[in-house]
This record gives C-alpha cells, structure tokens and sequence, in this order.
C-alpha cells in the first residue's frame, strides 16, 4: 500500500526534528541542511544594499557604499542597532545568531519605535586607555562587564576586541587598538576575549590582519616582509588565540602582500589554524573583500554581513563544482560548532536588564586605572584648591570615545566641569558660560551625533580679558582633545597631530597670567591617540593624559586630579613629538610613487623598538607614566623562565607601579631591535614603605625570546640581556643570562 506523501513528510519532519544543534553532533546536523540552507548559512542576512561596487586599485575608501554608516535595518533586526544576523534554519534549531559591535562597550539602538523601554549600554574608557593600565585582570573585568550587556540584550557575538598595532599615531581607529607592542596588545585582548566570554557570549578578534590604517582599507595592499609580519602584525592575534580562544576571528579588509586577508589561505588556514591551533570561526568584516570563492576556500567562513549576490555566486559555484561541497561543509560545521555555545542555541531568555549603575562602577575605576600622568612639579594631587578657572571645550564636551562601529549609545557622559563639580570645585561661572553658550551655539547647528558622526565645535576663542578676570580662581585647568574614528587617519597638521596657533597661545596666555600669580596650571588631553606634545610642558605645572575614558570621564579625570585614585597607567604607544621621528611617517597612508600599495620598510623598528636602536629621543617614552608616590626596584634576577624583582614604595602615598621587563637577543639577522618586551607585570597597591616581590613567568603562550628567522621561530644561542624597567627609557636594573 503506497504510504500518501503526507506521511513520508511528517516522518521526515519527525526524523528531521530530532536533530537540533546543540543536541545532536554537528556532523549530523550539517548533513540535514540543503544545499542552499549551507550557501546561506555562510551568508549574513544583511539584504539592505545590493553588493557593493568591487574594489578597483586606488579605489577611495569604500564607506561610502550604501548601508554604510546608516544603521539600516537587518533582515530579522531582533535587537535593533546590532550589526548583523545570521540564518536560521528552523527546523535543525539554529536560530539567527545577533553580531554587534563593539571593543568600548556593545552598540545598539537606544530606543525602538513604539517603546517606552531604552537599551542604553556602557561606554567603558577605550581600548588604549585599557591597555595603558597594564592590568589583564582589570581588563578581564571589563570585559565581564560588557559581555554581560551582550548577553542580557540577546545577542551572541560582540565583534570586539579591535587589536591591530599600532604602526603609526595618525591611524584613524587607534583609539580602538591596544599598543605599539604585540605582547602587551596580545595579552590585553586575551584579558578582555577571557571577561567577555566568562558571561556565555562570544567575541571576534579584529582585524586579521595589518589593518594599521583607513585610508583605502577596503582595497590597500601592504607589503610586509614575513618577519615583521610575524614578530608584529600576527604575534598578539596568535598570543590572544592561543590564550583566550575567541570564538570568531574577523578578517581585515586589506591584502598582505597582494592577497586580501579574507581571502588569504596562508594567514587563515596554514597560520592561524594548522599552526596556532584555532578552533572558531572566521567571518569578514562587513562587505569585505571580493570573491566569495576565495574566501571560502582560504577558510573565511562567514560573509558578514551578507548580500544576495553572495548567496547566488556560492550556489552557482557549488553547482559548477568550482566550490567543493565538502569546502562549504567544513565551513558551516566551523559556524555551528561555535553556534552550539551561544546564549540563542541554549535558549537563554535574555530580559534587557543589565546593572548599568554597578558597570558604571567599573567604568570609572578602569577609567583612572589607564590615565597617565605625564608631567606634575607637584601641583598635583590639588589638595587647597577650591575654585577652577576651567579652559578648553574638551572640558564642557568631554569625549568619551571615539567614532564609527566603536561608538556606544550611552545614557549620558559625565563631562569634566561637572566631575570638578561634583568633587566640590567652584567653577569660574562667567568662564564655564561663555564655553557652554559658545558649544550648545554651535552644536544647535550641526547634525544630532550619531555612532558614524560625532559634531564637536571650534574651540572657543577666550579672551586675555576673560583670563585675567577667570584668574582670581586658585588654580586653571585646560582641557585640549581631539576626536578620531573609523573610516578615516588623522594628518599631521596643525588641530591635529600638532596643537593649532589657538590652543597654544591658549596655553600661553593662560600660564601667563596664572603663574604671573603664582597659581599653578594642569593641562589635561582627552585623546584617542598621539600628538605633539612638544612644549607644552613649559606651559603646565602638570600634564594628565586621559586617553577617551568612557561616560564617566569627569568623575574619573577629577579622581585623579584630586588624588582620590593615584595614577599608575604608563604609555602603551610612543609620544613621539615630531612626526618626523615617527619611523612609519614615510611609508603612510600610500608609499611615495605607488597606487594602492604601503610598504612596511620600517620592519620592525616601530614604536619603542626604533627610538631605543636608533639613539632618537621621543617626548614620552612607551612604558612611561607618572605616580604621585615613587619606587623603587631591587634584587632583580631571572631564576630559570621565571623574571623577579622586587618592588618598594618610597613615597608618601599608596600606589601601583608597573614593572616592565626588556630583553635584547643575539641578533641572527640584522635590524634586530636594541630591545623588546618580553613580560610585565603591575603591583598591588604598595602603602609607603611596602615592597612586593614580582616574578612574572617568560614564556605565556608564547616565548617573548624567539626571533623570525628563516621561515621559523627560533631561540637563538648566545647572550641575553634583561632590564627590569619603569619605562623603555627608564632601565632600572639588568642582568645577563647565557642561553
Ligand atoms: C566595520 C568595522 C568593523 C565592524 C564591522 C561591523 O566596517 O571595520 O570593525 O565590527 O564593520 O560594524
């Protein structure tokens, strides 16, 4: 008797019901899909804009492809504002998993139409603010903190942390970049991919790899040599995989020596998976690269954030058999493997209802963990001082971080005015006016900030006259700032790397007069990342580097100022002053002569490693930062793989000091760097007096020793000497091991 259709098709739905991801093998749940639930399981479900046009040579950036810096809707938009969903296939339970950035803290909108509810998040202080407290485990909670947000708004994977190096202090996203030095970038990112993902939600390292700069990103082609490469670029994506395995890695847009990066098999398949041993997922970044062929095949195994065009070439690609079935295979078993931990798969009811007051907390206490103090003549902590006579439009319109998928929809931010407030400083009123009419004015005028766009006004040109009737105050504060974001560099000129005429005769004027008082000036810079701070110390009595330190920068900027928190972040990147000094300046953006193409010709003499080889002095040294106590290191030895030295406050104030570790190695080929960090490690804190003993193990995840030589990593024979150092400046004590 023929069994009528209907039937055979409940059997098969019951059959088919019974493997469901996250209960059945994943081999067995890839083997249920058709062929066009694999093609589009490996496509986002973006279906607001058609493919963007492709990357010509020396094509512009490709931003301006519709759909880019608009929040336009999603395909299931389950939390609006996230970046991204992928597909369901119902039936198989798999939901579609929600991507949302970012490193600062999680973006989505606000406010959704019809809803009394809001959905702000936490702006936490940015990535080098956090990397400049050189404290993973500060980082670590942080993290915890932003991947609970993740969680309890449903979505499943923060596309954070962002952790290319960075090369050069024009990079426009360096804000969202940890350091100039792949150790304390790879293990800073490790700490905060270990916070996020302790709450169930996954990460996505960024981005894979060499994307140290936005001019052209979408088509920039970087000839790196294979050890720079290797010693730089991949060194703290393999330390942050190895320690921490994030669930995703995002590729970058860039190619690395003619390839793009998502369609790069060496970097994606032989390096990061056969050698480092990677067990997540690859997607691209959000329309990145080209043939989606290719990206299969290299190992990139998810197009974010998908267009229709992809679905149709796979499809026609797999049916051709120029794409291998079992290639589309490997890569959505890779998703779903990863998609078996996330909150959707395991049914997590999330409920919208994050602690923002308790992150808010941690906020302000990572916020002053990574300022640096870099200049006091011990105006600083303010301790008679009452009333502030507070200058520069970065005090009224602080910024908490920086612009692009980095931005976060906070509930507020507290700027530094109403932070000196709070703690109970008077305000000059005429001064504090004239600067809020001056910004409101002109912010009335520009368009309402938004993540791609954040408006600031023109600084406001104060008057001698209105310096000298603001100096009755006991003390002048000056805050300068800059914004950067994604999607552009910064250029060396005047109001940006370099203070305008403006800002320094503001500077000026104001010393003038204060000093001519006998009252002292603090300069504070609310910046995402260098500029030239040449001279300024002859107008500052104190200078504190606040980085772009998340809402809660007033109360932060003032815990300091006021000494409630004693500074202990240090420079996780070189001040070098000049821009001439810096030794990528001449291979930026393009290299002389070239279409589309930089090359790395610095090799590895970036950052600290150039200005201790070649004898030039930078203004502020990496690893260097100020503490209002002071201390000092004793019995430094190297017992076996293990670094030790011990620690003593020699002040009159408790405090925290990070100990930096460099070592030089027998060079086995030339333009080896004079030094290197090898470890670090940060005090409890110390009260006067106390001494703590550090011994920091060498070799975490991988061995700080090893030189790029030849094709491999090798630990050379020969004489190794290590500083214990308070800066790459500043080398404390030395020893030297026969390895
Ligand atoms: C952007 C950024 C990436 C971000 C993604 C989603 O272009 O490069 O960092 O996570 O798109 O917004």
């Amino acid at each position: 008797m023929k069994t009528p259709i209907s039937s055979i098709a409940i059997l098969l739905m019951a059959v088919s019901c019974s493997t469901q991801l996250g209960k059945s093998p994943v081999e067995k749940v890839v083997g249920e899909m058709t062929l066009d639930e694999k093609v589009r399981t490996v496509v986002g479900t973006f279906t607001d804009v058609a493919t963007p046009p492709p990357v010509a040579p020396g094509v512009q950036n490709r931003a301006d492809y519709p759909g880019a810096g608009e929040n336009t809707a999603r395909t299931y938009n389950q939390v609006p504002g996230a970046a991204g969903d992928g597909y369901p296939v119902a039936r198989l339970g798999i939901p579609a998993i929600v991507y949302a950035d970012g490193p600062a803290g999680l973006r989505i909108d606000p406010r959704r139409e019809g809803e009394q509810a809001t959905y702000f998040c936490t702006a936490f202080p940015s990535a080098s603010l956090l990397s400049a407290s050189w404290d993973p485990a500060l980082v670590e909670r942080v993290g915890a903190a932003i991947g609970d947000e993740v969680l309890r708004y449903g979505v499943d994977i923060l596309l954070a942390p962002g952790m290319n190096l960075q090369r050069n202090p024009l990079t426009g996203r360096n804000f969202e970049y940890y350091s100039e030095d792949p150790l304390l970038s790879g293990l800073t990112a490790a700490a905060y991919v270990n916070g996020v993902q302790s709450q169930g939600v996954g990460t996505s390292v960024k981005h894979f790899a060499a994307n140290n700069q936005e001019l052209y990103r979408n088509g920039i082609n970087e000839i790196i040599s294979d050890r720079a490469l290797r010693e730089l670029y991949l060194r703290g994506f393999e330390i942050v995989v190895k320690k921490a395995q994030p669930w995703t890695v995002m590729s970058s847009y860039n190619k690395i020596n003619g390839t793009y990066a998502s369609e790069n098999n060496w970097l994606l398949s032989d390096v990061l998976r056969d050698e480092w041993g990677y067990e997540g997922f690859v997607m691209t970044d959000w329309f990145g690269a080209d043939d989606p062929v290719l990206q299969m095949e290299a190992g990139n195994d998810l197009l974010m954030p998908g267009t229709p065009n992809q679905i149709d070439e796979l499809s026609e690609a797999v049916a051709s058999g120029k794409l291998p079935v079992e290639v589309l295979d490997r890569n959505v078993a890779r998703i779903l493997r990863v998609l078996e931990k996330a909150p959707r798969v395991r049914g997590y009811a999330y409920k919208n209802d994050p602690d923002l007051s308790a992150h808010a907390v941690i906020s302000r206490e990572a916020a002053t963990e990574g300022m640096v103090l870099l200049h006091n003549n011990g105006v600083l902590p303010l301790r008679e001082s009452k009333s502030v006579a507070l200058f520069g439009n970065y005090a009224y319109d602080t910024q908490p971080g920086g612009s692009g998928s980095g931005y976060v929809n906070r509930a507020y931010k507290i700027t530094l005015d109403k932070g000196l407030e709070a703690a109970g400083f008077k305000l000059d009123k005429a001064l504090a006016d004239s600067y809020r009419k001056h910004i409101a004015f002109e912010k009335s005028q520009m368009p309402e900030e938004y993540f791609w766009v954040v408006p600031t006004a023109s600084e406001y040109k104060v008057s001698t006259s209105q310096i000298a009737a603001s100096s009755k105050s006991d003390i002048a504060v000056i805050t300068l700032g800059r914004m950067s974001g994604e999607g552009g560099d910064r250029s060396a000129t005047e109001g940006d790397y370099l203070l305008s005429a403006q800002e320094k005769l503001l500077l000026k004027d104001v010393y003038k007069t204060f000093h001519g008082q006998g009252k002292p000036v603090v300069v504070v810079f609310n910046i995402g990342a260098p500029v030239d701070l040449s001279g300024v110390e002859a107008f500052a009595d104190a200078i504190l580097l606040a980085w772009l330190p998340g809402q809660e920068a007033g109360y932060a900027i003032t815990d300091i100022l006021t000494g409630a928190v004693n500074p202990s972040g240090k420079l996780p990147v070189t001040l070098a002053g000049r821009y001439e000094d810096v030794p990528s300046a001449r291979n930026f953006g393009l290299s002389a002569g070239e279409i589309n193409t930089v090359r790395y010709e610095e090799e590895l003499m970036v950052g600290y490693r150039y200005f201790s080889t070649s004898g030039v002095k930078p203004l502020y040294p990496f690893g260097y930062g100020l503490s209002y106590t002071s201390f000092e290191y004793s019995d430094f030895l190297v017992d076996g793989d293990v670094l030790q030295v011990t620690v003593k406050n020699t002040g009159s104030c408790a405090g925290r000091e990070t100990v930096q570790f460099y070592v030089a190695k027998p060079a086995i080929e030339s333009g080896r760097p004079a030094r290197e960090l090898c470890a670090f490690a940060k005090t409890s804190s110390l009260e006067p007096g106390c001494t703590e003993t550090l011994r920091v193990p060498l070799a975490d995840t991988v061995n700080p020793l090893e030189q790029w030589a030849d094709g491999r990593w090798v630990l050379a024979h020969g004489p190794y000497r290590f500083w214990a150092a308070a800066s790459s400046e500043d080398l404390r004590l030395s020893c030297e091991v026969n390895m």
